[in-house]
């Protein structure tokens, strides 16, 4: 590989891991909020959500907060993008999940956003 491009994708992987790392990871609480909605959700649940959040929504563009968009605009969101990422339906649901959840609770950044 090319010295430049090698720089590059150094580059790029920091930006996707600076990303991930903002993005906070699911609690307890997380889960019983969206019980109702999602019955027997777990922490793990969630967790596992987040992680291919971040696995297979990084490709084309950095994982947005999941206050983005409102928990009812989510799923929306992910029919168009599950297409894009060629989701299996189980990705999707925990991913939708993870992504609801947080935008539920109002946050999704572990920090303040930059
Ligand atoms: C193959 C490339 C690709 C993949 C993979 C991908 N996206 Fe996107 N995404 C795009 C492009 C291009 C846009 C720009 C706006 C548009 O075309 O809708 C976008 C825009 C978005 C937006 C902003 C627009 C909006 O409706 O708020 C969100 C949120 C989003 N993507 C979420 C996701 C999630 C969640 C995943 C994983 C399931 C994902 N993306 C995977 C290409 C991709």
């Amino acid at each position: 590989m090319a010295p430049r491009k090698a720089a590059l994708c150094l580059a790029a992987a920091f930006v996707a891991l600076g990303c991930a790392a903002a993005l906070r990871h699911p609690t307890a609480a997380d889960a019983q909020a969206v019980a109702a909605r999602y019955p027997g959700t777990t922490a793990v649940d969630l967790e596992r959500g987040r992680t291919l959040y971040v696995r297979r929504c990084a490709g084309c563009h950095t994982v947005p907060l999941p206050s983005v968009h409102t928990p009812a605009e989510w799923p929306e969101v992910l029919g168009e993008m599950a297409g894009r990422s060629r989701l299996t339906a189980q990705e999707r649901a925990d991913i939708e999940r993870f992504l609801v959840a947080l935008s539920a609770a109002g946050t999704g950044a572990a920090a303040p956003a930059p």
